[in-house]
């Protein structure tokens, strides 16, 4: 039986991490907000299985609104020294607290004060006086929590494919190999596609 895209993935996302690709472990994800426009922004991977990519994030973060609103998603994948895009649709289901204390309590110590230090007064992507405000306000408001607890607002988030296309590019001859494969009752079907 030749294998799915979604088993492609999930071995040449092991490629890319044995290649030591700079951004193995690094997707775009573009969401919708409320009046229609498109969102995009970088995340881990934090985990990449048949049940699909894991992301990890917090509900104080415009991404969290809108996939709550709209849990569809699309991921893009580019891993350059592959040669390697994948385009992956899907919907975003939040996994449990044990799931999002898992992954948070392997991210640097920094990143975690960052987490502690949101909330009232202090949301991301919200106007701030200054760059020296933000380290101050999250000095003074991460002193006393532990990193070693995870802050309800950290969410981990399970991204399902239902359509992968994966393009793996040929600059020497131009014959880009495009596929694409939708889920239809839980099963992939695949199509080559004009690149
Ligand atoms: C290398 C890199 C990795 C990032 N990883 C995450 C991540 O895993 N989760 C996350 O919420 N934001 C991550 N960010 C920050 C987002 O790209 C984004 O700036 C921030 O989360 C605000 O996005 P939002 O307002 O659309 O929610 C990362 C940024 C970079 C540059």
């Amino acid at each position: 039986m030749s294998l799915s895209l979604l088993d492609e993935l999930i071995l040449e996302f092991q490629s890319a991490k044995d290649a030591s690709e700079p951004n193995a472990f690094l997707g775009s994800l573009a969401t919708c907000d409320s009046s229609g426009q498109a969102r995009v922004r970088t995340v881990v991977i934090h985990e990449l299985t048949a049940k699909g990519l894991l992301l990890v994030a917090s509900e104080f973060h415009q991404k969290w609104r809108q996939l709550s609103a709209n849990p569809k998603a699309e991921i893009m994948l580019w891993w350059p020294s592959l040669g390697l895009q994948y385009r992956i649709t899907g919907k975003c289901i939040s996994q449990s607290p044990d799931v999002a204390s898992a992954r948070w309590s392997q991210l640097p110590p920094s990143v975690r004060r960052l987490d502690l230090a949101y909330g009232d007064g202090f949301i991301p992507g919200q106007a701030i006086e200054s760059i020296e405000k933000v380290s101050e306000t999250v000095a003074e408001r991460s002193e006393g929590k532990s990193i070693e607890t995870t802050p309800s607002h950290v969410r981990a988030i399970l991204f399902e494919p239902e359509e992968i296309e994966r393009l793996k590019t040929s600059p020497s001859d131009r014959q880009h190999d495009r596929r694409r494969a939708t889920l239809i009752d839980g099963q992939w079907h695949c199509q080559q596609l004009v690149p």
